[in-house]
């Protein structure tokens, strides 16, 4: 097997993002609900799926043996230790209202690592890449994320599952944290909300029961910009709680959110 260079596979990322963001920004303006999965909320449009499709097929056009694992099901095994993890439009419900909240994230891990991502925002005109040890960069300018502020001081992204039991335990997670930070915000768009804090345009950011595509790609650029990203007591980010802030903010976030179940659905 020949060595993978993590450069080529962002630069394979982000033309295969340019292309499917262009897809689907063409499709905005018509696009219509097609089905729906784990609730009555939780939509999937045929853009979900046809930028998926396109998605699976230009990487797998390039490189043959790679695995890839994506949210609307177009799964492929593969033999070459590269996964992608791909999720075609993050903001699916932004994406359906005509916002402009949503993208397209991409992510190469290499044995089990993230070791490049990309988040395109077409209808933002934002493009977010990031390289293991390499650094963050949008529009190739490169990304830092705000120093660590007290948590009473902290703007904070968050978000919430379709489900309808999970969000009763969100809202009351929520009530508690909400008194204790300067303000929330709910953009809808979790690849978005880490590359928010990439940015500097929030101070931190926590959510439940996201799946690999949602964060894959945006916590390498969260982390690469200087975030800390992981789980309650020291586990990497996963569907139970995923924690991003830059150290510090990070543990008092952390501290905050253990002991009110916020990894649990109630
Ligand atoms: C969703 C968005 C949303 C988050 C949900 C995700 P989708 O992804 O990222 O902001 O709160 O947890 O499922 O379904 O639009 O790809
Ligand atoms: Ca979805
Ligand atoms: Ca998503
Ligand atoms: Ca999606």
């Amino acid at each position: 097997m020949t060595a993978v260079e993590p450069r080529d596979l962002l630069d394979l990322a982000v033309a295969v993002a340019r292309e499917a963001g262009a897809l689907a920004a063409e499709g905005q303006e018509k696009v219509a609900v097609l089905d729906t999965k784990s609730s009555p909320t939780d939509v999937v449009t045929e853009m979900d799926r046809a930028t998926e499709e396109l998605i699976r097929s230009r990487l797998l056009a390039a490189r043959p043996g790679d695995a890839v694992l994506g949210e609307e099901g177009g799964a492929a095994t593969g033999s070459s230790g590269v996964r992608w993890i791909v999720d075609p439009i993050d903001g699916t419900v932004n994406y359906l209202y005509g916002r402009a909240e949503w993208a397209v994230s991409i992510a190469a891990e290499v044995a089990g690592e993230v070791v490049a991502g990309v988040v395109a925002a077409p209808a933002r005109g934002e493009l977010y890449t990031a390289l293991r040890h390499g650094g963050a960069h949008r529009d190739g300018l490169p990304l830092r994320v705000a120093p660590a502020v007290p948590l009473e001081l902290a703007l904070v992204a968050t978000g919430f599952g379709y489900g309808r039991p999970r969000r009763a335990q969100q809202s009351e997670v929520l009530r508690h944290v909400l008194p204790r930070v300067r303000d929330i915000r709910r953009a809808g768009a979790a690849a978005l909300d880490l590359c928010a804090l990439a940015a500097g345009q929030v101070d931190a950011y926590y959510e439940r029961g996201l799946n690999p595509w949602d964060w894959s790609a945006a916590a390498l650029v969260a982390e690469e910009a200087g975030a800390r990203v992981g789980g309650l007591h020291g586990a990497p980010p996963n569907p139970e709680l995923t924690i991003a802030a830059p150290p510090g903010l990070f543990e008092e976030l952390h501290d905050l959110l253990a002991p009110t179940g916020a990894d649990t659905d109630g």
